[in-house]
């Protein structure tokens, strides 16, 4: 089985992600994942995550391993990791380098104890209309601006990692709008996507009603 869940930054997505390939015996690839790697490239070499030519090479030469050995970098998951993964996400030629090694997952999806499991939960903007048209069970997560940007900059404070509300709300709404009016497989809803807006749903609630559908489909 597979499930795929596209959204916005913040919208609950990986929290979700994860539930499920707990519940269902699911391998969990969070695509974003592949984006910062390619980021972090660049950044950590000294390039600009704008500079397409050297942005196309580093996706060109990605593997899997290196995208875990890149994402132990401090800067991974933080706003810099972030802003980087959109900026070279925007690049068609990036995508397309990216894409088998996303797709291939499927074919042989690994469990967290190293086991062979039969079906993956993917994670991230295109999956469901690009990564894996095929999928079972399709979702698309949102939430408002203000809600997304507060519950990542509670992260971030968690985390220990300095925040300040106001530029994460600008640096969310930033990052919707490239996501969004790309060329190359812009963030939206496949047509068989189910929509849910966690604005008011906490993780529990979100999760239950999920499990519904996932229970329906199986
Ligand atoms: O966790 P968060 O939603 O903030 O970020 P992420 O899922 O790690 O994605 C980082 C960036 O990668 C996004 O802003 C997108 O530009 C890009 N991305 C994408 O274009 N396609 C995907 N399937 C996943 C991420």
């Amino acid at each position: 089985m597979i499930i795929t869940i596209d959204g916005p930054a913040a919208a609950g997505k990986g929290t979700l992600a994860q539930k499920l390939a707990d519940k269902y015996n699911l391998a969990y690839f969070d695509t974003g994942m592949v984006y910062r790697a390619v980021g972090i490239d660049l950044v950590s070499n000294g390039i600009a995550p704008d500079n397409v030519a050297e942005a196309e090479k580093s996706a060109q030469n990605m593997t899997f391993s290196k995208m875990l050995e890149l994402a132990q970098n401090p800067d991974f998951r933080s706003s810099v990791g972030g802003q980087a993964a959109s900026k070279v996400a925007a690049m068609p030629k990036v995508r397309e380098a990216l894409l088998k090694m996303q797709q291939d997952f499927a074919k042989k999806p690994i469990a967290k104890d190293g086991s062979l499991i039969a079906g993956v939960v993917y994670d991230g903007r295109d999956t469901g209309t690009t990564v894996c048209p095929q999928a079972e069970v399709k979702l698309f997560v949102t939430a408002s601006p203000e809600v997304r940007a507060m519950r990542r900059h509670k992260e971030y404070l968690q985390k220990g990692l300095p925040s300040v509300y106001e530029e994460v709300l600008a640096q969310t709404k930033e990052r919707d709008l490239r996501d969004s009016s790309r060329a190359a497989s812009p963030l939206k809803p496949a047509d068989d996507a189910i929509i849910i807006d966690t604005s008011d749903m906490g993780i529990d609630e979100v999760f239950a009603k999920v499990c519904r559908i996932v229970d329906e489909r199986l």
